[in-house]
C-alpha cells in the first residue's frame, strides 16, 4: 500500500515546502505528483496535509508519516551506500585490474582461441542468454557474431568495462546485445528468466563460486542450459622447462588465492556445476597447443594472452612477498622464450555445460 515513492514524496514536500518545488526536485509534472498524492491518501484513508491560506501543512497522521519516512529513506540511503562500498571492494579484489592493457589481453585471448572455446557456442533462434561478467565485451563480440538471432543480456560489476563493451557493440553495429551493469550474486531478475546462461572467466575470481552458480541457477529456466569457461593454472607446461617461468606462475595463483580466487578452478568445473544441482554435466578440456609453426598463437595467446596476464600481477606479486622481483622477471623472460623459435607452450581450458531440470 505504502511505496518508496510515496515516502519520497512526502519527504521532499517537508523539505522544500511546496508541492510545485517538489515536482521539480523530484522531476515529475505537478498532475503527476497531485496523483501520487491522491492515490496515497485514498490507499490509506487519511489526509496527509491539509491546506490553510494557499499554505501546505501535515496533519497529524502526515507527521507520523514523515517521521516514518525519514527513517526508512535514511535506511535505505545508508544501505545503498554499503552495498555500494562492497562492490567497490569486489573490483579492488580483481587482480587483473581494468588498465588498457588488460582490456588489449581481454580481447587478444577471445580473438586467439576464438574456435577453439567456441566453435560448438550455439543456441538455438529466439533464445535469450545471459552472459555473466562479459567484461569489456571481448567474448560477447564472438558469441554474439556467431549467434545474430539470439538475444544476448551481457552483465558486469565495472562500469568502466561495460562503456568498453558499449562502444565496442555499436562500432560493430551488433543489435542482439543489451550490458548491463550488474553484481552476479544478486542479479536484478526474476526466477527462470533466461532460455541460457554463459559464463567466462568469471568463477575463478570469486570466492563463493557455489553462490554464483546458485543465483544463475535461479534465473536460468527449466530445461535451459549454464556453460562455463575456465582456465586452469596448473595444467601449464612448456618447452624449454623453468623453475623461474613456473615460480612466476604459481604467483599469479597464489595471488589470487589470496584474493578468495582459485586460478587452477578449471578441473573443479565439474563437481561445482554437479553439486549446484545442474544435471547432464559434461565437461570438456580445450588444449591450447603452440609451437612456431602456428605464429598467430605464438603471438595471440603465448605472449599476449598468458605471458601477458601473468606480467600483470608482478608488481602486486612482489610487493605482497609472493616472490621477489628478480625471479619474476627472470621467469617472465623464460615464459617468452618459450614463444621463441623452437620453444613450445600448452595450456586446457576447461568447457563445462550443465542443465537446469
Ligand atoms: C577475466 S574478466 C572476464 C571478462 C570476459 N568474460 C572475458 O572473458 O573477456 C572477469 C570479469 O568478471 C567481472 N566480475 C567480477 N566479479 C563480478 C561479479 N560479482 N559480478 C559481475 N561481474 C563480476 C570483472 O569485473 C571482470 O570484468
Amino acid at each position: 500500500m505504502i511505496e518508496i515513492r510515496h515516502l519520497k514524496l512526502v519527504d521532499t514536500v517537508a523539505k522544500v515546502g511546496s508541492l510545485t518545488k517538489a515536482a521539480e526536485k523530484l522531476f515529475l509534472t505537478q498532475s503527476a505528483l497531485s496523483h501520487q498524492l491522491k492515490e496515497l491518501e485514498s490507499n490509506l484513508g487519511v489526509q496527509v496535509f491539509h491546506r490553510v491560506n494557499n499554505q501546505l501543512h501535515f496533519t497529524a497522521a502526515g507527521k507520523e508519516f514523515l517521521e516514518a519516512s525519514e527513517e526508512i529513506l535514511d535506511h535505505i540511503s545508508k544501505l545503498e551506500a554499503r552495498l555500494q562500498q562492497l562492490s567497490r571492494d569486489q573490483l579492488k579484489n580483481y587482480i587483473h585490474g581494468y588498465s588498457e592493457e588488460e582490456t588489449k589481453r581481454l580481447n587478444d585471448q577471445a580473438t586467439s582461441i576464438s574456435e577453439l572455446l567456441h566453435w560448438d557456442s550455439w543456441w538455438p533462434d529466439g533464445a535469450c542468454v545471459l552472459e555473466a561478467a562479459c567484461g569489456v565485451g571481448a567474448q560477447t563480440k564472438i558469441i554474439s557474431q556467431k549467434n545474430p538471432n539470439v538475444k544476448f543480456v551481457s552483465v558486469d560489476l565495472s562500469e568502466k568495462s561495460l562503456e568498453k563493451a558499449a562502444k565496442m557493440r555499436d562500432a560493430l553495429g551488433l543489435e542482439n546485445v543489451e550490458f548491463m551493469l550488474a553484481d552476479v550474486f544478486s542479479l536484478p531478475f526474476k526466477d527462470n528468466h533466461f532460455d541460457h546462461v554463459f559464463v567466462c572467466f568469471l568463477l575463478e575470481h570469486v570466492a563463493d563460486p557455489s553462490a554464483a552458480l546458485k543465483e544463475l541457477k535461479r534465473i536460468l529456466k527449466p530445461g535451459g542450459s549454464i556453460t562455463v569457461i575456465e582456465g586452469d593454472h596448473g595444467s601449464t607446461y612448456f618447452h624449454p622447462q623453468s623453475s623461474a617461468a613456473l615460480k612466476a606462475v604459481q604467483a599469479q595463483v597464489e595471488l589470487q588465492k589470496g584474493n578468495g580466487g582459485n586460478a587452477n578452478i578449471g578441473r573443479e568445473l565439474y563437481p561445482l556445476l554437479t553439486a549446484a544441482g545442474f544435471t547432464d554435466v559434461k565437461a570438456n578440456p580445450r588444449v591450447v597447443y603452440v609451437d612456431d609453426s602456428r605464429p598467430d598463437l605464438v603471438e595471440g595467446f603465448t605472449r599476449n594472452t598468458f605471458t601477458a596476464m601473468i606480467k600483470g600481477v608482478g608488481d602486486e606479486a612482489v610487493s605482497k612477498g609472493i616472490i621477489r622481483k628478480n625471479e619474476f622477471d627472470e621467469g617472465i623472460r623464460d615464459l617468452l622464450r618459450t614463444a621463441e623459435g623452437g620453444g613450445t607452450f600448452c595450456y586446457t581450458f576447461f568447457k563445462v555445460v550443465g542443465w537446469k531440470v
